[in-house]
């Protein structure tokens, strides 16, 4: 087999065979491939960094999080369809462009929209940006994101520093062959959540008098939302929370020795517990009331990170 993926159309993640969208569990089959087109992606962001610092810390900028990209000063502005080999995301309210700028004080990526494995796309495409992050030497790689609360004791909207996660019901991010260059084959799950940076995380919360607990975060495929029996199994299991994004980036960026912190802002209570239907509205809503804090924690984090 040749190319980088069965369908050897990267990034175009489906094929259309007589009008008829067909599902393609793409994997790579080409390392070499794969890596040059990673490090295509990475060259093409030193290019228009011309000689500017390269920032060593990457903030993926989830619900409620986007008025952070305005705070950015000197900021350039790179459209995801202009990186070669980037995807485009497909999901409401995320935008498509990487940011490069100053947030106090320090320089930052902020990635203007994520990849859902719900939009179709394979899993290593979800998490192709984190491996481009990788390559540009970037250390550590800040997740947030919307989340339903499992656990009763929260609050909307209040904010949760991932500890932890639960994603064995999901496609496994590093099947198929492993890049060496990358990481090991069987990486240590241990503390893919980097204790230090989530204390900081914590800590800046509390300092901000922003209500803040800890937790493990359920990851569901989607873009269905979850049924109450599954949130009850989740929370025999351990769960607090549960939301579609965060654990592929969070597994390939600690593959390749990023450090991760995460932080979910939980939207809404998970299906079941109030009896409400849920809605994307209500996620959308709850978001953006919880919006000032969470930019406010995602800065304050940013001042005190020492990397
Ligand atoms: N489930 C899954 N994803 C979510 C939820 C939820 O309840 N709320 C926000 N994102």
């Amino acid at each position: 087999m040749r190319g980088i993926f069965r369908n050897e159309r990267y990034p175009v993640f489906y094929s259309v065979i007589y009008g008829r969208i067909i599902y393609n569990d793409s994997m790579i089959t080409n390392i070499s491939e794969f890596i040059k087109t990673v490090d295509g992606a990475a060259e093409y962001i030193r290019g228009v960094l011309a000689g500017k610092e390269i920032p060593s810390v990457c903030i993926v900028l989830g619900s409620g999080l986007g008025p952070l990209s305005s705070m950015a000063e000197d900021a350039i502005e790179i459209s995801y369809k202009d990186i070669p080999g980037f995807p485009v995301s497909t999901a409401p309210g995320h935008k498509g462009s990487l940011l490069i700028g100053k947030l106090s004080g320090k320089p930052v990526f902020m990635m203007n929209g994520r990849f859902h494995y719900y939009e179709g796309y394979p899993i290593e495409t979800v998490t192709f940006y984190v491996r481009v992050m990788g390559r540009l030497g970037v250390k550590a790689l800040l997740l947030t994101n919307a989340a339903g609360g499992i656990n009763v004791d929260m609050k909307v909207p209040e904010l949760v520093a991932i500890t932890d996660h639960i994603s064995f019901n999901a496609e496994p991010v590093l099947r198929g062959p492993n890049i060496a260059e990358f990481g090991t084959r069987f990486p240590d799950q241990c503390h893919v959540y980097d204790p230090e940076l989530t204390d900081t995380l914590v800590n800046c919360a509390r300092d901000l008098q922003i209500r803040i607990s800890r937790g493990v975060y359920a990851y569901s495929k989607g873009p269905q939302y979850e049924t109450p029996a599954e949130i009850r199994a989740w929370r025999i299991l351990g769960a607090d929370c549960v939301g579609m994004s965060t654990v592929p980036e969070a597994i390939a960026a600690s593959h390749m020795g990023i450090r991760v912190a995460a932080m979910s802002c939980i939207t809404n209570m998970a299906a079941g517990i109030t009896g409400q239907a849920l809605s994307e509205q209500e996620v959308f809503d709850n978001a953006a009331l919880a919006s000032e804090n969470s930019c406010a924690l995602v800065k304050e984090f940013i001042k005190r990170v020492n990397l």
